[in-house]
């Protein structure tokens, strides 16, 4: 298992290239599934989750071409799926295999997914999406962990999403499309991700009004095709990156990132004194802060301060001068992260979905683990300020979601290794 060998305290200074998003980029992927024509996909990032799910699209018998490794280019074609299958050894890796769902009983009739169970951030059920597939036609059942959807055709409905959920909003977007007739989904996620699905599925001929609001009006039609399509920047990779420059009192230029999706965090982080500028042509430069000062974060939905961001701004926040109040709405345990920057020194106090942080405080390098993607994120920018050396344990969590982190960290002056133990 490998892990991240950290000696901090060294300012980051240069330009870091911010990759396509992986969060836009799985719905994508699942959209594939939607034709029989090939679908090709550019500034996809390379990422352990991208890897799952070109597994789990090879796995339903789908065409999955990358003509550079690693890959930032995927050409997919579903032309026959004779496996209308997600089984549980990929969604135990990876939950958001259950967007091939609603593109596989959109155009198959059929599909086999396994549930995702909880994860290290909370219980994240899939009942919404599963109400709004039968709203559409499907006749659900679940049993041996398995959901099954079964319909001749779906039909158009609408339906109001009781709660904001991203890919709930994607997987029935994505069914929708070929359903019969028009779907009305209401209070949809407003995500750039959703947008971007939204995109890439009118190229391939599907009718929907409202993108980017959260009433999206879906015309079903009978069949899609083939389209080219370029994946957003990760706008949580260049939030991350925001904050690593200004933690460390050092000074990035980030190119290929879309400041609009990130206008909650730089509004945040402007307001602890950090110096951001949009540079024009998708860059942003980060200078720390003359004196860094501590900031109030509720983590909602876009356009709100995302989920996230959460874990950097706790890393950030240990930090800064003053008291820090970071409240969690979105999912019920996200703050594993806090306890292990406690254990390098910082001063958390965490009640329920609320921790107060009060800073600065030195952090001193420490072993800790990560338990998800976001968390260990927020323990490297930790690591990246302590003294010593910090160890992160299960790193493979960071691979899900960050390409080359510790690369991309160490071209601009970070001391990151990767250790592998045998
Ligand atoms: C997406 O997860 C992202 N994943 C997450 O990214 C992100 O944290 C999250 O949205 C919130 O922004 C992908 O896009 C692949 P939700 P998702 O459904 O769609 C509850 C990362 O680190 N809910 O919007 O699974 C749910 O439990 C990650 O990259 C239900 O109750 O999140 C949560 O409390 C992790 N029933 C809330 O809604 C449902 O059927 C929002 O979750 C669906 C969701």
């Amino acid at each position: 298992m490998d892990r991240f060998k950290i000696e901090g305290g060294r300012k980051l200074e240069g330009t870091v290239r911010i990759s396509g998003a992986k969060n836009a980029a799985l719905p994508a992927m699942a959209a594939c599934l939607l034709t029989n024509e090939p679908v090709h996909l550019e500034n996809i990032p390379h990422v352990r989750d991208i890897i799952t799910m070109a597994k789990l699209l090879a796995h339903m018998r789908c065409r999955v071409g990358s003509p550079d490794i690693p890959p930032s280019s995927f050409t997919i074609q579903a032309e026959t799926v004779s496996h209308a299958e997600a089984p549980y050894e990929l969604v135990k890796t990876m939950r958001a295999s259950v967007l091939t769902l609603g593109p596989l009983v959109a155009r198959f009739g059929y599909a086999r997914v396994s549930l995702p169970g909880g994860c290290a951030i909370g219980a994240r059920p899939i009942d919404i999406h599963i109400q709004a597939l039968e709203k559409l036609g499907a006749e659900i059942t679940m049993e041996h962990g398995y959901v099954e959807a079964r319909t001749k055709r779906l039909r158009g409905a609408e339906f109001r999403f009781p709660k904001i959920t991203v890919t709930g909003t994607e997987n029935v977007l994505t069914a929708a499309v070929l359903a019969e007739g028009e779907t009305i989904l209401e209070n949809s996620a407003l995500e750039p991700e959703v947008t971007d699905l939204a995109e890439l599925l009118i190229k391939m001929g599907a009718k929907i009004e409202g993108v980017g609001t959260s009433t999206l009006r879906v015309h079903g039609v009978d069949r899609l095709h083939g389209a080219t399509h370029t994946i957003i920047p990760d706008r949580i990779e260049a939030g991350t990156f925001l904050i690593a420059g200004a933690i460390t009192g050092g000074e990035l230029l980030l190119t290929n990132c879309e400041p609009a999706h990130l206008a909650a965090v730089i509004e945040k982080l402007k307001a602890c004194g950090i110096d951001i500028r949009c540079e024009g042509g998708g860059k942003l430069r980060v200078r720390a802060a003359k004196k860094l000062v501590a900031g109030d974060v509720t983590t909602e939905e876009y356009p709100s301060f995302a989920t996230d961001m959460q874990a950097q701004f706790m890393a950030l926040a240990t930090q800064a001068n003053g008291v820090s109040h970071i409240r969690e709405t979105i999912f019920e345990n996200r703050f594993l992260h806090g306890s292990e920057m406690a254990r390098m020194g910082a001063n958390i106090v965490m009640d329920g979905n609320l921790a107060v942080v009060a800073g600065p405080t030195p952090l001193s390098g420490a072993p800790v683990t990560a338990s998800d993607l976001r968390a260990s994120a927020g323990l490297v920018l930790a690591g990246l300020v302590a003294d010593n050396t910090t160890w992160i344990d299960r790193v493979y969590h960071i691979d899900r979601g960050y390409e080359q982190i510790e690369e991309k960290l160490r071209s601009v002056g970070a001391r990151i290794e990767r250790v592998t133990q045998p």
